[in-house]
């Protein structure tokens, strides 16, 4: 393979596909254009919907190439470690209705073999292994066509993997939209297997997805079903930061030509590095992926999302807040958002001509963000400070739940970063007495402010009530789509996500996962309202009640209930009304542990 840069790679692929007799055409912007169904763009084939459909035509004809922006905020959290990146472009070749499997998948091996100089030995690919049985419902046949293809060009039959929907199907998950069977292309690094089932797909590093065509044949209705669509088309996806990460051989996509300038000033704007090396590493990270995301949105074309509390506007925030608090750690001095700005525009200036055109604007509204957020850290940290002096000078050790709540709520200071500056202090935090107080707190604030936003951040403890809610409504769910036995198990929220754990034995199937999502939409959509009254663990049981087996109830007890949907016994908070929580997604659905589920969600519009 050859060692390009990501200038090269873009202006390759392109000319390769316009020398098959595609059109060059323009990405689009990363805030959709007319769909409110998402914040961002979060893959190629999004802007291109209605002429997937086939709606109308694309005035640039049948065979379109292009590299479109894309933003995926979904995994925030996972962002740190070496792959995770919240903003990357995606290179594509599109035939609509026009060629199909044979074309594409010898494009792409033509294009991975002649120009990017991988070797055919290194190739190993997976094709859609089918579902159902012919003749019944919802039959989808395997994909033995991109089978014979891939044999033709030479990939043996033991480098074909066939894999199930959860792999080898592409489709906007949990919405209606052009969808169809894929086949992935990965290449195989040399590392030796880490167990039997070593695959593509593992994630020991083995084999790394380079490439997917997807054969757009079906459409998924509003009842989650798989119509045809009536029409062949292809949608393939390169990334081009994981491409050149491979192909230079860096261990991660931070270590890129792509991030080197970003990296670069960052380790000029540094002045203490972490003892925590993990710390240290993640820091620098977040910051330059965050501020490489933020930079592009705040420079977009089509303009309009501003630091703010709600949707597209509270991922901003959320990407420069954050980016801020974790160059604390690595003693980076104010002003920083507005430098590396600079740096991301002037790397990417000659692709995006925006980010030069919109710079100054973008400069600006960092600047502002970046300051608000920093008085409200300083405040934070001075009565940290205090806090903590007040306690040596007494012999303690350890900040009280409610100190660390007051810190927390009176100063929006982050009780993550209470922990952080603790630990640095040699101090302890009373972190169970920290969600006590939150939770006493939220039960007097309930009735006043459920469900609104605060002037500035968004009030963590209220998107945990929300989520909290939310987390009865997928119980609710999970009982109607897979019965009573799927039982709670766990549940752990954070501000960012959901997490339940619950009784199940297999894997829930795409279907099941878009039935619940669409059920606990539906109640949020309806508004129900939630009640709340004590009674006696006897009468709520015998009102038909959930209760966790095994737990320890007092003589009074708290039933929540919303409408007919669900009843537990909880000791809240909850928000008022259903229609506080805005809409409900599932990231992710797991093992937990043998015959335990793991489900993990969002709501809002993230
Ligand atoms: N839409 C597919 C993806 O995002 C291929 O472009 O992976």
């Amino acid at each position: 393979m050859k060692n390009i840069t990501a200038d090269e790679l873009r202006e390759t692929y392109l000319k390769f596909f316009e020398s098959k007799g595609h059109t060059i055409i323009p990405g689009a912007s990363v805030i959709p254009e007319n769909d409110p169904t998402v914040l961002f763009t979060t893959a190629g084939m999004h802007p291109l919907v209605p002429y997937l459909m086939g709606q109308m035509p694309h005035p640039a004809g049948t065979r379109l190439t292009d590299v479109q922006k894309c933003v995926r905020t979904g995994d925030i959290d996972a962002v740190g470690d070496s792959a995770h990146l919240t903003f990357f472009e995606m290179l594509g070749n599109w035939s609509l209705n026009d060629y199909f499997k044979k074309e594409a998948i010898s494009w792409s091996f033509e294009f991975l073999t002649t120009k990017l100089g991988f070797s055919p030995d290194q190739l190993s690919v997976t094709v859609f292994r089918g579902e159902g049985k012919e003749g019944e419902d919802g039959y989808i046949p395997a994909d033995e066509e991109a089978v014979e293809i891939w044999k033709s060009l030479g990939i043996p039959e033991e480098r074909i993997y066939r894999l199930p929907r959860e792999d080898n199907w592409w489709g906007p998950a949990g919405t209606t939209g052009p969808c169809g069977p894929d086949t992935e292309m990965f290449i195989d690094t040399g590392k030796e297997k880490c167990g039997p089932d070593c695959r593509p797909g593992c994630h020991c590093g083995k084999f790394i997805e380079i490439w997917n065509d997807v054969f757009m044949q079906y459409n998924k209705n509003a009842e989650g079903k798989f119509e045809p669509l009536g029409r062949h088309n292809v949608d393939t996806g390169m990334g081009v930061e994981r491409t050149i990460c491979m192909m230079s051989g860096a261990p991660t996509v931070y270590d890129t030509e792509i991030f080197a300038p970003i990296m670069a000033k960052i380790g000029e704007l540094s002045t203490v590095t972490p003892e925590d090396a993990e710390l240290a590493l993640k820091s620098r990270r977040i910051v330059a992926d965050h501020m490489r995301t933020a930079t592009f949105i705040l420079c977009d074309p089509k303009g309009g999302v501003k630091p703010g509390n709600v949707g597209a506007n509270y991922v901003l925030r959320r990407l420069i807040r954050r980016a801020v608090r974790y160059s604390r750690f690595l003693g980076i001095a104010p002003g920083f958002t507005v430098k590396l700005a600079e740096v991301i525009c002037e790397k990417y200036r000659n692709v995006y001509p925006e980010l030069a055109e919109n710079l100054v604007q973008c400069k600006a509204d960092l600047e502002a963000e970046e300051n608000r957020f920093n008085q409200t850290l300083d405040k934070g940290e001075a009565m940290f400070n205090k806090v903590a002096e007040q306690l040596k000078a007494h012999g303690q050790s350890q900040i009280s739940g409610k100190t660390a709540f007051k810190l927390y709520d009176t100063f929006g200071f982050p009780f993550e970063m209470t922990l952080e500056m603790a630990d640095k202090a040699g101090l302890t935090v009373d972190k169970e007495g920290f969600e006590e107080a939150n939770r006493k707190h939220q039960e007097l604030s309930r009735t006043t402010s459920a469900g609104s936003f605060k002037a500035g951040l968004q009030d963590n403890s209220e998107v945990v009530t929300r989520m909290h809610t939310a987390t009865h409504l997928l119980h609710a769910a999970l009982h109607r789509v897979l019965g009573p036995t799927a039982n709670q198990k766990g549940s752990n929220i954070t501000a960012e996500r959901l997490r339940f754990d619950f009784t199940w034995p297999e894997k829930m199937t795409p279907e099941q996962i878009a039935e619940v999502e669409k059920l606990v939409n539906e109640w949020i959509a309806a508004g129900i309202a939630v009640d709340k009254k004590t009674t006696t663990v006897e009468e709520a049981k015998n009102e038909g009640a959930m209760a966790l087996f095994g737990a320890k109830y007092g003589e009074q007890v708290t039933l929540y209930s919303i409408g007919d949907v669900s009843k537990e016994i909880c000791c809240g908070p909850h928000v008022a009304n259903t229609s506080e929580l805005g809409s409900f997604k599932i990231q992710k659905e797991q093992s937990s542990s043998a015959g335990v589920r793991r489900i993990k969600a969002v709501i809002g519009n993230m």
